[in-house]
């Protein structure tokens, strides 16, 4: 069991969380479970038995380099948006063979350090497709010349029902190619034999929790598949992205990935290769946010709980209005109170939860939020200069630290000394 309440205690697996709270020095910190994030990888393991299929882990939900590692050794690839990430993952043992390049914005250095790596690359756009052939050419020149694994990256026009900042896979989105588009792309790619097109990508958004915009996708990934294999290209692969949600709000019903395969499933072409790019359904529930509370105030009718946890640590309450299941990691027996959840940050939309029905908590209470695993600590800041946290992992009885906390003299250091750029 990963996170639990025992004796009215949050435990991860074998460890008291109060406990913790009161061995380190850091808070608020992340805590990840291993067991919680072997199970998430071993449930698409389960859906996709039977299917020529990878799992190709989306590093920018958390790229903790003890996660990736785990995640590696359990058998993942890596789906990467920056050259960074790129970088990390070979850190973390991936084999390039097993990564995707993704984004639609990459910049040339970061094209040459995939190619350079022979990671296969998503093309989103005309001038991604002339910055990948040209680093093809340079590699050439260099001698190192083998072709580069593409892939066009599909804008589907499928609407998935999320907000509309994780809904990436409709008509006046930024990303990937309209499938009117495609054609001018197939004959580009005819005419750069360095180029070697070798399936399509789509990736409709994130936090879906309707299976069927995928199957939709699936139809619509297939007979692109079909008829450009129709013109000589020998299509392997077919990515699906990413973007199954998870249960944030306990409802129980949020679709597993099983339910997400048995959509697919017939659906899918013969002899490709599919390919998942899961990243919140990997490490979302796999982690959570642990924070104290500075105090309670109450202005007019509102309660609020302050807690040294705040925008900077977690920011998709305040950029997406998401909800997170808030509680108290140790027995609280205060007056029931309906109460926001905010942190110092001096922003009104600096808050955690809202119209939370809690008991009210003493000051230094424990506080989890919990799901908190993907796009917590990666869109992490020091606004306000709240240090980004400290994050922890638990594995069985075991505790590991594994990310320190950012200090002050990190952010000083990087200003010091101040060096004249003009005139030289
Ligand atoms: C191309 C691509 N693949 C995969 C993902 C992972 O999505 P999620 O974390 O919702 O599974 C993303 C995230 O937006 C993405 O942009």
């Amino acid at each position: 069991m990963s996170f639990h309440i025992r004796d009215r205690y949050l435990y991860c697996e074998g460890i008291n969380v109060k406990d913790l709270q009161n061995a380190v020095q850091d808070s608020p910190f992340y805590l990840y479970s291993a067991a919680q994030l072997r199970a998430n990888v071993a449930a698409y393991a389960e859906a996709l038995a039977g299917l020529p299929a990878r799992i190709s882990y989306a590093v920018k939900a958390n790229g903790n380099l003890t996660l990736l590692r785990i995640l590696r050794n359990l058998g993942c690839g890596a789906t990467l948006v920056s050259g960074n990430e790129l970088r990390l993952a070979l850190l973390a043992g991936f084999d390039p063979a097993d990564m995707m390049f993704n984004g639609n914005g990459k910049r040339r250095d970061e094209v040459a350090l995939a190619v350079q790596h022979g990671v296969t690359v998503n093309i989103d756009s005309e001038f991604d497709l002339e910055h990948i052939a040209a680093a093809s050419h340079a590699a050439a020149a260099r001698g190192a010349a083998r072709p580069v694994d593409v892939l066009l990256r599909v804008n589907p026009d499928i609407r998935p029902d999320v907000h509309p900042y994780v809904a990436t896979g409709m008509r006046d989105s930024k990303f990937g190619i309209r499938a009117e588009q495609l054609p001018w792309f197939l004959d580009r790619l005819k005419g750069e034999p360095l180029l070697r097109l070798v399936g399509l990508h789509c990736h409709l958004g994130s936090t879906i929790k309707d299976v069927q915009v995928f199957y939709d996708a699936t139809i619509l990934m297939g007979d692109l598949t079909s008829s450009i294999r129709q013109q000589g290209f020998e299509l392997r692969y077919l990515n699906l992205g990413g973007g199954l949600g998870i249960d944030y709000e306990r409802t129980g019903e949020m679709p597993t990935p099983q339910a997400l395969l048995d959509a697919l499933r017939g659906q899918l072409p013969d002899d490709l290769t599919l390919i998942v790019e899961p990243g919140r359904s990997i490490v979302g529930n796999a982690g959570v946010l642990i924070c104290r509370v500075i105090g309670v105030k109450r202005n007019g009718d509102k309660h609020f709980i302050v807690t040294d946890g705040s925008m900077a640590a977690l920011i998709r309450p305040s950029l997406y209005g998401a909800y997170h299941h808030i509680g108290f990691i140790e027995p609280v027996d205060g007056e029931l109170q309906v109460f926001d959840i905010v942190g110092p940050v001096c922003e009104s939309a600096d808050f955690l939860g809202k119209a939370r029905m809690l008991p009210t908590p003493h000051e230094d209470t424990g506080l989890v939020v919990y799901d908190a695993g993907a796009y917590g600590y990666a869109m992490s800041s020091s606004y306000n200069l709240q240090l980004r946290p400290a994050e922890y992992l638990v594995d069985g009885d075991r505790v590991m630290q594994i990310r320190r906390a950012e200090t002050f003299e990190d952010v000083a250091l990087a200003q010091s000394p101040l060096s004249v750029i003009m005139p030289q």
